[in-house]
């Protein structure tokens, strides 16, 4: 796997949706994707140019993006689900409106979109990538709806390899540390003294920058990783080796 992306020929002209599209990691992976050669359908709760309405809570708004992609494309070979969100309250006073957003977008949200692809993949194969995270695996403070969500990521991905491998479907996670996208890189643009603290931690010395995780998106959906699945492949620079969550 390198970081430098290049046309793969076991991607050249795959059928892959991103959902969560039009945010910083579904961007990256999209674009990395495209070099590879394959066609990227993006999709997202915020549309803009290129990237296509869709809201992963609503089943009928998953379906129909799909029903779409396979009348305009002919088949679906790949899935990223990405679109997730973060709040963050301590645990005692989260509320039930909340809990209900992260776990809606972040789990149910994923199964949704794993469930309408592998329904769509059945007969042909394919591969499905779920963007987790390296606290789905470490409690971390005032994040707990998030980490429950990730966690069931993690598992969610398992059942479904399991289930699936039979149909030539393999499901598989990457769970990033501390990237400099999304939420993160707004907090350590706002606070630039705890970015500095969390590269004092992360044992590679640096946060990861988007290529970092999407590079391992694209090795997990290409043939070079034929021989894989149920797994969760961290992509953290070490961090849960010396910081339990926090
Ligand atoms: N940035 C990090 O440090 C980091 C670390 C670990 C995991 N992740 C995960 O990576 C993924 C991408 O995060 P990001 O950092 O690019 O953040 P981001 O906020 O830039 O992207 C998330 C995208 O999901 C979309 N989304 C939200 N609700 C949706 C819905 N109901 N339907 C469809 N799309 C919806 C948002 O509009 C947004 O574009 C998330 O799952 C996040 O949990 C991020």
């Amino acid at each position: 796997m390198t970081k430098a992306s290049q046309q793969d020929p076991s991607l050249t002209g795959k059928v892959v949706v991103v959902t969560g599209g039009a945010g910083d990691l579904g961007r990256s992976i999209g674009r990395r994707l495209e070099r590879a050669g394959a066609i990227v359908i993006g999709c997202d709760i915020k549309a803009q140019p290129g990237v296509e309405a869709c809201d992963v809570t609503d089943r009928d708004s998953i379906d129909s993006l799909i029903s779409r992609v396979l009348d305009r494309h002919g088949s679906l070979d790949a899935m990223v689900a990405g679109a997730g969100v973060v709040e963050r309250a301590a645990a005692i006073d989260i509320d039930e409106a909340s809990w209900s957003q992260v776990i809606g977008i972040n789990l149910t949200g994923a199964f949704h979109a794993a469930q309408a692809a592998g329904r769509a993949m059945d007969g042909h194969g394919g591969s499905i990538v779920f963007i987790g995270s390296w606290i789905g695996a470490a409690p971390a403070r005032d994040l707990m709806s998030y980490c429950v969500s990730k966690a069931g990521i993690d598992m969610l991905a398992r059942c479904l390899a399991l289930e699936l491998a039979p149909s030539g479907i393999r499901v598989n996670v990457v769970a990033p540390g501390v990237v400099e996208a999304g939420v993160s890189a707004q907090i350590f643009r706002e606070a630039p003294e705890r970015r500095a603290a969390m590269e004092q931690v992360i044992p590679l010395g640096r946060l990861a920058d988007a290529e970092d995780v999407s590079a391992c998106v694209e090795f997990l959906l290409s043939e070079r990783s034929a021989y894989v699945t149920g797994t969760t492949l961290v992509v953290d620079g070490g961090i849960r080796l010396a910081h339990a969550g926090g």
